[in-house]
């Protein structure tokens, strides 16, 4: 019997329903301390929910080489563990007041515990990735949480200016499609992949993570925070410039650059509003222009896995893509 050649989003939750259950109960597991605090904020923030697709995008990656071990559901927790690290520390920054629908954490215990707690959670990720022995898992890690360090420090650096779209990549790849990756690679790992393919999948993971912080700079500018669950608008409130609005200070007129640069210096709407920026954006196909890039990074994704032969899970890696660019939250 032939195979369909797509799978839609339920077959693909449900082709990993049982591993992320496992992955839940171990972050579960992962984040009790004796001090009460730190289970506290750490429990929020899991039952706050979230997509799960790092942890989801390890599990695939390593099913592709029918990796069967305990590692996959180990190092899924640490990715979703180091994620809601960056997550916690990342409101701090930017001062968010919401997050996955709920207050965020700073806004209830403040910003000095979640600093710790922020930390204690980066380093319980690290003392479950030793369990796996492996030093090419850890270099990894490493890595990957120095340079999403940078990243935000980076971004930081650059609040309120008008930055290259070249260091708007720089940014994003650091921030968020680098974590992709690992997710990919580390999969790749733990089957025993060989390097080539691990290249191709580690280059999947960067196109798609590249394509889903775009995706999440347009939402910012576009959707609801019902929908979103955290603060809209909040990039150009805290002086960040992203793609679409960089496109637009390609083309607008010299009026139009200073009203835009003023929300980014005063970090605020006082003078210029959110809609007039969106009038501005939608004058010059910005925000579609985001989206197209997107989807190019997308394709650049699914490509990236053409040499692989056809499977289920293959398919699954093929559909991420697209839930990534039409996703609404
Ligand atoms: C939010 O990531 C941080 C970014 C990289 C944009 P997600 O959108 O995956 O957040 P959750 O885990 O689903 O809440
Ligand atoms: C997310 O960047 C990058 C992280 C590493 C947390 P954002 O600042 O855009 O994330 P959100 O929009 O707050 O989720
Ligand atoms: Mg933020
Ligand atoms: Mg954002």
């Amino acid at each position: 019997m032939s195979m369909p050649a797509t799978i839609t989003g339920k077959e693909f939750f449900e082709m990993l329903r049982d591993d992320l259950a496992a992955i839940e109960r171990e972050f579960g597991r992962d984040t009790v301390s004796g001090v009460g605090a730190i289970t506290e904020i750490g429990e929020y923030l899991r039952g706050g929910g979230g997509k799960r697709i790092r942890p989801a995008l390890l599990l695939l990656s390593s099913k592709l080489f029918d990796y069967r071990g305990r590692g996959a559901v180990r190092l899924g927790a640490v990715v979703e563990i180091i994620h809601t690290a960056t997550l916690v520390h990342d409101d701090i920054i930017d001062e968010a007041d919401t997050r996955r629908g709920r207050p965020a954490a700073n806004t209830q215990w403040g910003n000095p515990k979640c600093v710790l707690a922020g930390d204690w959670l980066y380093m319980q990720g690290f003392k479950i990735a030793v369990q796996e022995r492996n030093f090419r898992i850890l270099d990894t890690l490493i890595d990957l949480t120095q340079q999403m360090v940078e990243g935000e420090l980076l971004q930081m650096e650059k609040l309120g200016k008008l930055i290259t779209l070249d260091e708007h990549f720089d940014l994003i790849f650091r921030k968020t499609a680098c974590l992709f990756s690992v997710c990919m690679r580390m999969g790749a790992i733990l089957g025993g992949a060989t390097a080539e393919q691990e290249q191709s999948l580690a280059q999947y993971g960067l196109d798609l993570g590249i394509a889903f912080q775009i995706v999440d700079d347009v939402l910012d500018l576009t959707a609801s925070e019902t929908m979103l669950g955290k603060p809209v608008a909040s990039d150009l409130r805290e002086g960040k410039v992203t793609m679409a609005v960089i496109h637009a200070l390609e083309r607008c007129t010299p009026r139009e650059r200073n009203r835009i640069e003023t929300v980014v210096r005063e970090r605020a709407f006082d003078g210029v509003t959110h809609a007039e920026v969106l009038e501005i954006l939608n004058r010059y196909g910005s925000l579609e222009a985001a989206n197209q890039r997107a989807l190019q990074y997308a394709t650049l994704a699914r490509n990236a896995i053409c040499s692989f032969p056809d499977s289920e899970i293959k398919r699954a890696l093929l559909w991420a893509p697209e839930f990534v660019v039409a996703r609404e939250k």
